[in-house]
């Protein structure tokens, strides 16, 4: 075992093969064979060798769950399935075996399954924690908001550190709204969706770079403006980057800033940005006096409701005449309040309060529209694009 986690596979493999020589049915060294096996990238060999282990051992949960994994490895989603079922019988106290299943169900499409066999994990294990989030967000998708936020609500009071139980149970009972959402929140969103991010927002018609790319250019193309590129352009909240290949041509420096290292290394691959930089955007531009002609910012100040901050902060980044493009999302039904939480976790803001807070933070208003940013649930995203000039005083 020391040489295999050393990675010395055939030091490792001739010590259990020595230990079965010994003991033929010895479960233990049938499972590590099995797993060396998978290390050296024959995954069906490890099948077979964990299910002779089971066959051996069938009481053993953790093997059931290796297993499980094994199939998931080999794309065999009926197999894993049915090997987490074997792991809930033989271990019911195990949170993982539950939720396991309850995956595996649900990317099956048998929902009604996949809830239930996440109920049983937070039931049997209150502090398996990945479950209340699957559970939630399952009952989120079906529109079953007030379900949503009982369990969101219930895995924040077990752990009240997690900021995206605390953000997400704000989001769908209405309660304890933040002004904006924690950085922590934001961080662990976006870190945890870098890899799939450009090909989840393609599959929703994300058109929010686009907007914001083609507002931009239609203002320095105007007769009053007359030039096509700027010299320094902030990207805020750039994320992996979608605005880049856009902006790159509309500025001789192109700078982008996000919360998420993790989304600013796609952004990196991308090679259009001249600087990137992993900070929360408000205090990044209040650290940059005067520093940009031009700053966008594509589905990012969803994560704010109250805008006073990173118009202030957009403010002291910009030169005077400078640009701020942005998009924000809108509510589609009339409403009183200046801007709410949304129960999928984003803020929308009402056209009033976004002309009057963009106005008082020192900037005329070039051009308020209406527009639709991406789908969600099979529904158009209402959104609002702003262009707004830091007037000269
Ligand atoms: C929906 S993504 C949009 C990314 C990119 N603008 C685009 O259109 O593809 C929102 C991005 O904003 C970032 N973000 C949200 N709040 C932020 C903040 N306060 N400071 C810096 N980045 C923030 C997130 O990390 C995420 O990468």
């Amino acid at each position: 075992m020391v040489a295999h986690k050393a990675g010395r596979f055939a030091e490792a493999e001739a010590g259990y093969r020595r230990v079965l020589e010994v003991r033929p049915a010895d479960p233990k060294a049938m499972y590590y064979l099995g797993l060396l096996h998978h290390h050296r990238g024959d995954t069906v060999g490890a099948i077979g060798l964990l299910r002779r282990c089971l066959a051996l051992a069938p009481s053993n949960a953790h093997a059931w769950n290796t297993l499980g994994g094994l199939h998931i490895a080999a794309e065999q989603p009926g197999e894993a399935r049915e090997a987490y079922r074997r792991m809930t019988e033989a271990a019911p106290a195990m949170g993982e075996g539950w939720y396991n299943l309850g995956i595996c169900l649900r990317d099956e499409g048998d929902i009604e399954g996949a809830m239930e066999s996440l109920r049983a994990s937070v039931v049997n294990q209150p502090d398996y924690f990945r479950s209340y989030e699957a559970l939630a967000t399952l009952l989120y998708r079906l529109d079953r908001v007030s379900e949503a936020a009982e369990v969101y609500r219930e895995w924040a009071t077990r752990e009240p550190a997690n900021p995206t139980a605390r953000h997400m149970a704000a989001a769908t009972s209405q309660q304890n709204v933040p002004a904006r959402a924690a950085d922590e929140y934001v961080r662990s969103l976006f870190d945890g969706s870098a890899k799939s991010f450009d090909a989840d927002l393609e599959r929703l018609g994300y058109r929010a770079p686009k907007l914001v790319a083609d507002a931009l250019t239609t203002v320095l193309l105007s007769p009053s403006v007359g030039t096509p590129v700027v010299g320094t352009l902030l990207d805020a909240g750039c994320g992996t980057g979608l605005c880049g290949p856009l902006l790159r041509t509309r500025s001789v420096s192109l700078v982008g800033v996000d919360l998420s290292a993790q989304m600013i290394e796609r952004a990196r691959g991308r090679g259009c940005y001249d600087e990137l930089v992993v900070a929360e955007l408000s205090a990044f531009m209040q650290s940059r006096a005067d520093a940009f002609d031009a700053i966008v910012s594509a589905d990012t100040l969803v994560y704010f409701g109250a805008l006073e901050e990173p118009l202030a902060a957009a403010r002291v980044a910009l030169q005077a005449g400078g640009w701020f493009v942005f998009t924000l999302e809108r509510k589609a039904v009339e409403s009183e309040a200046e801007y709410g939480l949304g129960a999928h976790g984003r803020y929308w803001h009402a056209e009033n309060y976004v002309q009057q807070a963009v106005v008082s933070a020192g900037f005329a208003i070039e051009v308020l529209a209406r527009e639709t940013l991406r789908e969600e649930r099979g529904e158009p995203v209402a959104g609002l694009l702003v262009v707004a000039r830091l007037r000269v005083s």
